[in-house]
């Protein structure tokens, strides 16, 4: 990763703090994007600092178009021209049936998930496609497999930005950008916190460590491994692939599926 300038965006708290941290330790210059919890992406800051790697923190919330559209040439001054994008911020959609979900809870996940990072893609293309090689790599989640009850509006946002990036993977080709997409089930993490609350009857992530796979749920550290790879030269001939990071069981999906909580 040394000589390349990575965009994490969600890169102050759980998985994007972690993917952060790793391509930072695995020597990239890392821009930590956030949307409103500053100290929180200053620590993230600090934190890669203290390893001996290189950080800055930029405020844009991605379903902000004005802050998308003015990020690539903050970032660019800063720490040069980004050849890899992690598009990692989300947030979780109200829980409620199709019956009860009206226009605006769709267009609000829609938004972040979806047209938000098509935005900062586009603002990023230029850079993207002159670096040679260059990777966008998108969270998204198990959920696409389940779509359990409750949660379409996260879950089409999160099919909607698969389908994209399975575009932008075969169109992107010719210009040495690969496109993939890691796909985690419950990850332990303050969105994952609240997805259990919300659903598995006032239960705590700590207490369903058990019976997920190998006897933990996810940690962001496992989900950032697997976009470090992914991102690595070991990986320069995969495009357009869907990783899943679920232990391989239903069981973590049952619970990640949820869609409720904030
Ligand atoms: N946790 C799970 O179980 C799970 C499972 C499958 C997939 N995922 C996906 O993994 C990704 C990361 O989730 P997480 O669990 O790490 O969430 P998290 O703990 O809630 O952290 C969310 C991060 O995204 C940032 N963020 C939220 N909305 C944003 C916006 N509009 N613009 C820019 N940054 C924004 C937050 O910044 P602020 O603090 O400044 O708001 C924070 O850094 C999401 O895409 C999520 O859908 C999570």
């Amino acid at each position: 990763m040394s000589g390349r300038t990575a965009l994490v965006t969600g890169g102050s708290r759980g998985v994007g703090r972690a993917v952060a941290l790793r391509l930072a330790a695995d020597g990239a210059a890392v821009a930590v994007n956030y949307r409103r919890d500053a100290d929180a992406a200053a620590e993230a800051v600090a934190a890669i600092e203290a390893a001996g790697g290189t950080a800055r923190a930029y405020r844009a919330p991605v379903d902000d178009p004005d802050a998308v559209a003015a990020l690539p040439a903050l970032v660019r001054a800063d720490l040069g021209p980004v050849d890899l994008l992690v598009s990692n911020a989300g947030t979780a959609s109200r829980g409620t049936a199709v019956a009860d979900t009206a226009d605006e809870e769709y267009l609000r996940l829609l938004r972040v998930h979806v047209l938000g990072p098509l935005a900062l893609v586009r603002a990023l293309l230029p850079d993207l496609r002159a670096a040679g090689r260059a990777d966008v790599v998108v969270v998204s989640s198990a959920i696409v497999d389940a779509a359990p009850p409750g949660g379409a509006a996260y879950t089409m946002a999160k099919a909607a930005l698969e389908a994209a990036a399975r575009t932008l993977a075969r169109e992107e080709r010719a210009h040495g950008l690969r496109v993939n997409i890691v796909a985690p089930g419950l990850v332990a993490t303050d969105m994952g916190e609240r997805l259990v609350a919300a659903t598995a009857g006032g239960a705590t992530l700590a207490e369903l460590d058990a019976s997920y796979p190998f006897g933990r749920v996810a940690r962001p550290e496992d989900v950032a491994g697997v976009v470090a790879f992914l991102a690595s030269a070991d990986a320069g001939y995969v495009t357009g692939q869907r990783l899943l990071v679920d232990g391989g069981g239903p069981d973590s999906r049952i619970v990640a599926a949820s869609g409720g909580g904030r």
